[in-house]
């Protein structure tokens, strides 16, 4: 059955099933492959939510998650971020997943990554859905990856454009007007 998609969209990149079948494989990957550890899957706000709601049942194994938040200064400056809403919980000695929605210059992945490593976990690795290379920046290693993608604006499954979007089952490219608008 096709997903309805809003007007501003033009087309499905990734469809449901493909998502919901990639995110059982990962989860079984990482449930394996930690098994036995102090699993954590830590994602940001707002975006990796979604991701992280699925991916932590994929994995049959013992886990807890957590969430931070943070604010770009602004947009293309360098990738400065600021914490607005730092772990609950202590990570140090824990073995971590952080599980990222996208990975686009990389700035940001590599912000929470030091971030994260500071707290002194045994272990970090990063999860992301979605890689888009063509523009890296900052060369963060990726351990698990959902799909990897060209150079295109997309939402869905977490995906925003000015906050909306997000609710979306598939993954979804804009039509050009809107992502230049
Ligand atoms: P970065 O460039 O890797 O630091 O990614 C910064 C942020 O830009 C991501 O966490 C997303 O919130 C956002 N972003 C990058 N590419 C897309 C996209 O295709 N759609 C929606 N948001 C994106
Ligand atoms: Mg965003």
């Amino acid at each position: 059955m096709d997903t309805p998609l809003p007007q501003i969209c033009d087309g499905i990149v990734i469809d449901q099933a493909a998502i919901q079948q990639r995110v059982a494989e990962l989860g079984s990957q990482i449930a394996e492959e930690f098994a036995g550890q102090d699993l954590r899957l830590v994602t940001v706000l707002k975006g990796g939510l979604f991701f992280l709601a699925d991916l932590c049942r994929a994995c049959e194994t013992q886990l807890a998650i957590d969430f931070l938040a943070v604010s770009q200064y602004s947009a293309g400056v360098g990738g400065m971020v600021r914490v607005t809403k730092d772990l609950s919980d202590d990570i140090a000695g824990a073995s971590v997943v952080l599980v990222e929605d996208v990975v686009d210059t990389g700035l940001t992945v590599n912000y929470v990554y030091s971030l994260l490593k500071a707290h002194g976990p045994a272990r970090l690795e990063v999860c992301t859905l979605l890689d888009k290379p063509a523009r890296r920046i900052a060369d963060v290693p990726i351990a698990y990856r959902g799909f990897t993608l060209p150079d295109r604006f997309v939402v869905g499954y977490g995906l925003d454009l000015a906050g909306r979007y997000r609710n979306l089952p598939c993954v979804a490219s804009l039509k050009d007007e809107a992502v230049l608008a």
